[in-house]
């Protein structure tokens, strides 16, 4: 019986010295101190001992027991540190590795000139207004002075959702929504994107912005009007930019202009960008139609207003030299990049 204690032992020892995982160790000690192992059933045979022999054979059998889960402990730990440590080997960081670049976004051109727009009409003590871009025709035409029928209609055709609201052609709608709801003096400025059914090219597109604005108080006058775009045209484009106003119709305001800033490339000896004319129209404008005031519930004998729409495409065209409205639309980060 001694004898096969010594051998469990000897085979143990011999066993754990080339096991390569957890499982395989757990296997060991099923195996020999399992409840069915090796020194279990051996420990069953004492009962046929003499006297003498018992206790020498139990101390022998509680030694080799305790040596087997020593050797079994050590062997998980040195297992662990082997894991451990090849992991880490194969998990090296090279550090000389260059880093990945992160692709950083910008601001688009048209936001930034939009910003720019708005500073300085705040500079100016305006407010930003908002309205909707699903916009009831009797704001986006009836309210403006373009009853059906009237032929500036065509001139904006757009999409309609039904016979009473569709996509906003202009910014304009924003001046009724603002006088119906408040008293002189307003001064507002309102940035937006509008639609019109154009086709596609170089200087047109469905979806653009504008930026309306409409200042009413009393004794406001059209040299109001003229110093506040002349003051505008030099903020965006620069000291040495003039304004010319042309002689036009809206139905919503009287008189009426359409604006020309001196060309931003030329200066105004005339090139290809102004089509050799020195001058590029950016705004539609004029004094508040009363029509208009007293349809939004504000007296015309009172009060007096002008109110224009400027086309942020146009103004980031120039401000940037962009000769195509489209590259504003088609999202290449190269063409992006650049302002
Ligand atoms: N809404 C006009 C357009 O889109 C521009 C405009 C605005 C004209 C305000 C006069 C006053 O053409």
């Amino acid at each position: 019986m001694k004898e096969q204690l010594n051998n469990i032992k000897d085979s143990a020892q011999k066993e754990l010295s080339n096991i390569k995982s957890i499982q395989e160790l757990e296997d060991i000690r099923i195996k020999f101190l399992g409840k069915k192992g090796e020194l279990t059933s051996v420990l069953r045979g004492m009962g046929a001992l003499s006297a003498e022999e018992r206790p020498v054979i139990g101390q022998l059998a509680n030694e080799v027991r305790a040596f087997l889960e020593n050797e079994i402990e050590n062997a998980k730990m040195e297992l662990v540190r082997r894991e451990r440590s090849s992991a880490l080997e194969k998990e090296v960081i090279d550090v000389t590795i260059p880093g990945k670049r992160k692709n950083l976004g910008k601001r688009h051109p048209l936001s930034m000139v939009m910003d720019e727009i708005k500073n300085i009409f705040i500079g100016m003590g305006y407010e930003i207004a908002e309205g909707p871009e699903i916009e009831l025709d009797y704001y986006n035409f009836e309210a403006l002075n373009i009853p059906q029928g009237h032929p500036a209609r065509d001139t904006q055709d757009t999409f309609y959702i039904n016979q009473n609201m569709l996509l906003r052609t202009q910014t304009s709608p924003v001046q009724i929504r603002i006088m119906e709801k408040s008293q002189p003096p307003i001064k507002i400025i309102c940035p937006g994107r509008v639609y019109r059914s154009d086709a596609v090219d170089a200087t047109h597109s469905p979806i653009f912005h504008q930026v309306e604005g409409l200042v009413v108080d009393k004794g406001v006058t059209m040299g109001d009007l003229v110093g506040t775009l002349e003051v505008f045209a030099k903020s965006i484009f620069g000291e040495n930019t003039k304004i010319r106003l042309r002689p036009h119709h809206f139905p919503f305001t009287e008189p009426s202009a359409e604006v020309d800033v001196s060309c931003w490339t030329c200066g105004g000896k005339g090139c290809r960008v102004c089509k050799n004319e020195g001058w590029i129209e950016i705004l539609g404008a004029g004094m508040v139609h009363p029509k208009v005031l007293k349809i939004c519930g504000i007296d015309p004998e009172v009060y007096s207003g002008f109110a224009f729409g400027l086309g942020v495409e146009r103004t980031a065209m120039g401000r940037f030299n962009i000769d195509d409205l489209r590259h504003l639309y088609e999202n290449d980060v190269r063409f992006l990049k650049q302002f």
